[in-house]
């Protein structure tokens, strides 16, 4: 065997094994339930358009009514998606507003440092993009519909 041929007989036989290794850790199942629990309560939202803002840039991760994509499916991307639907769900749910919500004042923060929504999220999500005047808008209305922020 040449040169040439003995790296393609490796690349392939490397990718054989990618590919082995793609299909089996799809039987691991965490990642796999994509629930959305009954949405029980809503802040008291100020206006249409706070709400609006939130839906598309926070509801995803912070609410009951996360829009699981066709990639959410498949690991390894399933169970990145899990745990940030499940942490941003612990941290803050929009839609369990009867529940205590701890981190309701530190919205503003996080939207003005530009940590939320975050960085990752947005490639896939260009419509959750905030432009600077969304941004204080959404501070705004937080204030307005769940009260005072940091
Ligand atoms: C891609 C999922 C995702 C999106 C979209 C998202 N978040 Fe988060 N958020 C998280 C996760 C996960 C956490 C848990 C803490 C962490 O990992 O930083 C969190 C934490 C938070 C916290 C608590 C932070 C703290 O520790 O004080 C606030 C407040 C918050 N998010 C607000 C928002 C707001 C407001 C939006 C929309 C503008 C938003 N998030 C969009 C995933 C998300």
């Amino acid at each position: 065997m040449g040169q040439i041929e003995y790296a393609l007989y490796m690349v392939i036989k490397i990718l054989k094994w990618l590919l082995a290794v793609v299909v089996l850790i799809q039987l691991i199942p965490f990642g796999h339930t994509h629930t959305n629990p009954p949405s029980t309560k809503e802040p008291a939202w100020n206006s249409q358009e706070t709400r609006a803002l939130i839906h598309r840039a926070c509801f995803d991760c912070h609410s009951n009514e996360t829009t699981w994509p066709w990639y959410s499916h498949v690991a390894p991307v399933s169970w990145l998606l899990a745990r940030d639907v499940n942490g941003g769900r612990s941290h803050l749910n929009f839609t369990e507003w009867d529940k205590p919500q701890t981190h309701a004042k530190d919205i503003a923060e996080q939207v003005k440092m530009g940590d939320m929504p975050p960085w990752f999220y947005l490639p896939m999500h260009p419509n959750a993009k905030l432009t600077d005047a969304d941004r204080q808008a959404l501070i705004d209305g937080a204030e307005k519909s769940v009260g005072p922020q940091k």
